[in-house]
């Protein structure tokens, strides 16, 4: 057998029998820095933006990276220095976008429970959108803004009611979802918003799901926007840009979701035969700015052979990699020698050390293995290390971030120190 695929991973690579991420040995980094650890390819995440704006070449267009899927600062900063904007859930969430040198006018602030205390900061530093969700929390905002002597500029997300065919956790623009405001109730509340004088109204939202891989979702809920900003621009209320969320999937498994520039080339189409082709642009993509520009390396503890099932028990778990626990995601389990033959290969579920038996990486995986070998999870750039967490109190994971031969440390790995901080005794 020659080395396993690696699926839509071009910057991850065998040379000389040994992965590699761009010109960086991977287990070379795993032995400097220990396991688990995150590695990403900075070239990666350029390319995958690379095809975003290539699709958006010669339009007014805002990328805004929907910063939940890997918040680290370094990743942070090397959107900002590319020209991202920001779509942001949290106080936190801005408070790591100042921090990594972004800008606040670029920031769009999401998420259907903003406290009145992020707001008011968000407001202060003067961020370019609120992606409002509920009509209560028009008035609330209203109520903030005048307090603090501001205007909040805002866009209505609108839930367009539409299939995005993708695990049901991950489904956002459906009825039966918390997010957005109905699509019938969506004129009114713009006329309402226009008439509150906290609020001007700058624009529309939407994003349907993520880990999409068909485009029809993505014209269909287009079509439905364009529809409600014709009716809402009749009624006297202008919306400056328009903003179609993330949620494009990236390969984890043999997916194929169309590239970035193919489907906005279609998207942008279907503006342009609509009129609406010069509006300005707004999209928040997440997974596939950083998904298949990370893994994770981990090292095999123990081999388990059972009568049912042979376990490979690793040195990472669901708190580094929580996406097989939550969604039944898939990751490709690969090694770091690629072997030119398997003589004694068998299959296993690949599973951590937490005291869950939901706590599996891979299931039913052929692999050549060995106590103290070490494999790669791939596809681990998008929510793995932002979903993180310190469960059975381990610490979390250290970050490598590679730029060709070049390999900077962006996070270290929890202390014990870390981990006690800000807890109290009786
Ligand atoms: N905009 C909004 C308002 C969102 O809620 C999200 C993701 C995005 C943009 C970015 O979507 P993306 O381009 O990454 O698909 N933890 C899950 C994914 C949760 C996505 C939540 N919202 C997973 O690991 O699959």
């Amino acid at each position: 057998m020659s080395h396993p695929t690696l699926p839509g991973q071009p910057f991850v690579h065998y040379a000389q029998g040994q992965l590699h991420v761009e010109d960086c040995a991977v287990n070379a980094l795993a032995a400097q820095h220990g396991t688990p650890l995150f590695v990403y390819s900075k070239a990666a995440m350029l390319a995958a933006l690379a095809a975003y704006q290539k699709g958006f070449a010669g339009r007014n267009a805002q990328i805004c990276y929907a910063m939940k899927a890997n918040s680290s600062l370094a990743v942070l900063q090397l959107f900002a220095k590319a020209g991202c904007g920001f779509d942001i859930v949290s106080g936190g969430e801005l408070a790591r976008v100042l921090a990594a040198g972004g800008d606040a006018g670029k920031i769009i602030f999401s998420g259907v429970g903003k406290t009145r205390a992020e707001m008011h900061e968000a407001l202060l530093v003067g961020i370019g959108c609120f992606n409002v969700e509920s009509e209560a929390e028009i008035d609330v905002l209203n109520q903030v803004a005048m307090a603090a002597g501001r205007k909040a500029p805002i866009s209505i997300r609108v839930n367009p009611n539409v299939d995005p065919k993708t695990h049901p956790y991950i489904s956002t623009g459906l009825k039966g979802n918390k997010f957005g405001i109905a699509h019938e109730r969506t004129l009114a509340t713009y006329q309402r918003a226009a008439g509150l004088p906290g609020l001007q109204v700058v624009g529309i939202d939407c994003h349907i799901g993520s880990q999409i891989t068909e485009e029809t979702p993505y014209l269909d809920a287009m079509d439905r926007m364009l529809d409600l900003v014709e009716s809402i621009e009749a009624a006297g209320i202008p919306i400056e840009h328009i903003d179609f969320g993330g949620g494009l999937g990236i390969n984890y498994n043999g997916d194929t979701p169309p590239t970035a520039d193919a489907l906005w080339t279609k998207l942008l189409a279907k503006l342009d035969a609509r009129g609406f082709g010069q509006r300005k642009l707004m999209i928040e993509p997440g997974r596939s700015l950083v998904g298949n520009a990370g893994l994770c390396v981990t090292e095999v503890l123990y081999l388990k052979p059972g009568e049912q099932k042979n376990f490979c028990i690793v040195d990472a778990a669901m708190n580094d990699l929580p996406r097989p626990a939550m969604y039944q995601a898939f990751h490709s389990i690969v090694p770091l020698h690629a072997s030119p033959t398997v003589p004694d290969s068998a299959v296993y579920d690949v599973v951590g050390p937490v005291c869950e038996s939901g706590d599996w990486i891979g299931h039913d995986r052929l692999l050549q293995v060995q106590a103290g070998d070490r494999l790669a999870v791939l596809s681990a750039g998008a929510y793995c290390m932002s979903m993180s967490s310190n469960y059975n109190s381990r610490p979390k994971a250290a970050e490598v971030l590679v730029d060709g031969g070049q390999a900077h440390l962006i996070r270290q790995r929890d202390s014990l120190a870390d981990q006690l901080r800000g807890e109290l005794l009786l």
